[in-house]
This record gives C-alpha cells, structure tokens and sequence, in this order.
C-alpha cells in the first residue's frame, strides 16, 4: 500500500481563514492528511480547535507549546509532502520571500524543503502595493506555485483583486503538485526562449514580440518534474527562474554559441525562441543619421538556423521544434518537422491574438505519428500537456 501523503496547511490573520476549513475537507477527501499550523492572528478568525477536530492532529501555533517536541518546526517541515499557505496575507508573503522566521508558521516554511504554494489574500491595495508585488517576484522566480488571488468583493467592501481563490481551484491545484511526477529526473534539458534582436546600429535592432513566456513557462515545468534545465533565452523581461541556468544572450549568433553546449548533453531540447532569420549585413558605428535620407536601404543576410544546425547532429537527444504560422499551418509544420531534423514540431497559428506575447496559446503537435490537437489554454498548462507528449513518445519509441 503506498504511503498517504501529507499537506502541511499554514493558515494566516485574514477573513478568509475560515474557508481553510474547506480546503483541508477538500483535500481530505482527495485522499491527502492535512496538518494545520495557525499564526497567532488567524486564530482570531478561527480557532484551532476547529482545525483539529476536522484534521484530527495538533494545530501548531506557538514556537515551543509542544509537549514533548523541542523543535516543531522541523518535525512539521519533514513530514510535508506539500506545504500549503491559504490564505497567504501580505505580512506571510513578505516573512516568506525575505526569509523571516519569527512564529510556527514562518519558521516551518522556511525549514522545508517540499514544494511551497500559496493561495494570497488581502485587501486590493495591499495586493498591488509595489512591496507586495516585489515580495511575489520574489517568491515566483524561487519556484513557490501561487494559486490566485481572484477579484470580486473584499471582507473590506471593497470590490478588486486580493480575493483568495476559491476553494476547489485551490484543492485541485495542491492536488496537481502532490502527484505531479518527476518523469524528468536525471534528464538535461536545453530550452531557446524569447526574440533575438540584430543590431542595425548602436541604438537600432531587428526584433520580434516574442515574450519569452512560452519558453519559461517549459523551463519551469520541467524543473519541477526533476529535469536540469538550461535556459538560453533572447532579451525578455522575465525574471530568471530560481535553480535554472539561465544563459543571456541577445542575437541569433549568440544564441547559436550559447546553445552548442548544453544541446550536447541534452536529452531533451525544445527551440521555442523566435530567432530572426536575416540580420543587417553591417552594423553601423554611429548611430544611423536621418540627415535628407527620404529612403533607407538595409542589405540583410541571413542568420544561421540554430535548431537545423544543432539537430543536423542530435544523436539520441530528443528534439522538439516550433513554428509559428499564419497560414497552411500544419502543412508547413510537417515539413519544418522533416527539413530541421526535428522528432516534434508544436506549431500554432500567430495570425491572431495568439501567440507572441499572449498569456494563452493554442497549438498542435505534429510528429511522424500524426497531429494531435490540443485546445487553447495558458501557456504554463500548455508546458506541462508538451512535456507530457514528449516524455510519451520517447517512452514509447525509445
Ligand atoms: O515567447 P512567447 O511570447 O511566449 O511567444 C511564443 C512563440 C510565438 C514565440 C512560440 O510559440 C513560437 O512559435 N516560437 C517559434 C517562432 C519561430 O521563429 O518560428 P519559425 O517557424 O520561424 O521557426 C521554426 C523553428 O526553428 C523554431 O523552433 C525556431 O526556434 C527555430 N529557428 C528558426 C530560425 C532560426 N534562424 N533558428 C531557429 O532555431
């Protein structure tokens, strides 16, 4: 019989708090045992009698109440499979991302080395205020999965965001962490994100309005699922991801050179950058000067394809390539999935709103096994359904 696995749930000062009693039902009946640690704050909302009627252990509220136990806070962090903190206030956001362990709850979180999420939820302001916003950089970049907050009315009256997600997006999300597998584990994976930019003089480029999310969001699951993952990505404003390699780069050569490397000891690599295919065949010096040019004339050569050049010579590395269409767009992915070498193409259309820059995508994965459709969603839930494919066709092929 396997081990039943153990939530560790932090419960904060906030009106919401009593809705923790549903999340720790939810998760019960998910099959999960619940612990609860409360801060002295959220029992003024409710009190721990009720977590521990409902959980039937011990609520943790005081550093050293224990009978017995010296140090609660390690005993609580090894036993979590997952530590949950709904409702997350600002105050908790803050202790979390600078490493603050002054109570039970903070202490705990910071001793364990299980996957933290949190369900935020407080006033709007304090949701949007530039500390609490920085503090939540924070913790996203170091991997903590963070579930909502929602928008609607506030304990305050207010109407805005700050609410705490509801309860069954909250469940199903710790639900999703707990058995997520870590399929990836002892495998490297190199991931090309983001535009390139070719200098046309100091000031001026060609770009492109990839975002880099698509790319990040892969790295990420991927790290999550126990894959080491290297990340070469084009100029973004994303922040770099806790525990990944992250390599800058900023043209086509760059990212070319920057990849060579990785891409060797990868078992798995997936080019989602949108590399530019020409660049200016010289740099200016200076910057260009209108001066009484009515017409400019750039020569452009082309750049070298990094996906073609590095699958030319994959071996046993598992290559999966992208391409962005507006037009025929299976039709040109199934012969970008021959022309580059590639074991897998994800193609979507970037005639609309999708795509470049948008928070969701829709795509289709075209293989020499066929074309599987898959329906729009964020780019995050579409990172996990390609990894899902990838590691489904190597395990069936390899
Ligand atoms: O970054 P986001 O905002 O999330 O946007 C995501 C995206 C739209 C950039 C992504 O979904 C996408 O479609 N990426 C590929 C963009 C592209 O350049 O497609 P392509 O069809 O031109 O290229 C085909 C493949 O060859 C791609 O894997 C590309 O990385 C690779 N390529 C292309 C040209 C080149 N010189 N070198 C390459 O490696």
């Amino acid at each position: 019989m396997t081990e039943q696995k153990t939530v560790v749930l932090g419960v904060t000062g906030c009106i919401a708090a009593y809705k923790a009693c549903e999340v720790l039902r939810g998760l019960q009946k998910a099959g999960y045992q619940v612990k609860v640690i409360m801060t002295k704050h959220a029992t003024e909302f409710v009190g721990p009698t009720t977590f521990h009627a409902l959980s039937q252990f011990p609520v943790g509220v005081e550093m050293f109440d224990e009978a017995g136990d010296p140090v609660p806070h390690i005993t609580r962090a090894k036993e979590a499979d997952l530590f949950l903190i709904a409702p997350a206030t600002a105050n908790m956001i803050a202790k979390l991302a600078h490493g603050i362990a002054d109570d039970l709850l903070s202490s705990t979180a910071l001793a364990c080395t299980a996957p933290l999420m949190i369900a935020p939820a407080m006033n709007e302001h304090m949701w949007h205020d530039t500390a609490t916003q920085d503090n939540m950089r924070t913790l996203r970049a170091r991997g903590v999965q963070v579930v909502g907050p929602a928008t609607g009315y506030l304990a305050c009256g207010d109407h805005g965001d700050g609410k705490l997600a509801e309860v069954d997006e909250i469940v199903a999300a710790a639900c999703e962490a707990l058995e997520r597998q870590l399929d990836l584990a002892g495998k490297n994976v190199v991931i090309t994100a983001g535009p390139t930019y070719e200098a046309i003089d100091p000031v001026r480029f060609i770009g492109n309005r990839s975002s880099g999310k698509s790319g990040y969001a892969l790295a990420r699951e991927a790290q999550l699922r126990g894959a080491k993952v290297t990340l070469v990505a084009g100029p973004t404003s994303l922040e770099d991801p806790y525990g990944i390699e992250v390599r800058h780069v900023t043209s086509a050569n760059e990212m070319l050179e920057a990849t060579r490397e990785p891409f060797a000891a990868a078992d798995i690599a997936i080019f989602t950058a949108a590399v530019a295919d020409f660049r200016p065949e010289s740099v200016a010096e200076g910057k260009i000067k209108k001066g009484g040019k009515d017409r400019l004339e750039l020569e452009l050569v082309p750049n070298p394809d990094i996906l073609k050049t590095l699958a030319a010579d994959k071996g046993d590395t598992f290559v999966v390539g992208y391409a962005a269409e507006t037009q025929n767009v299976l039709q040109y992915a199934k012969g970008k999935l021959v022309s580059k070498n590639a074991d897998l193409i994800v193609a979507n259309d970037v005639s609309g709103t999708l795509g470049f820059g948008s928070a969701d995508n829709k795509v289709w994965l075209v293989s020499q096994e066929g074309v599987v459709e898959l329906d729009v969603m964020s780019k995050e839930a579409l990172a996990s359904a390609i990894l899902d494919a990838i590691m489904d066709t190597i395990d069936a092929t390899r």
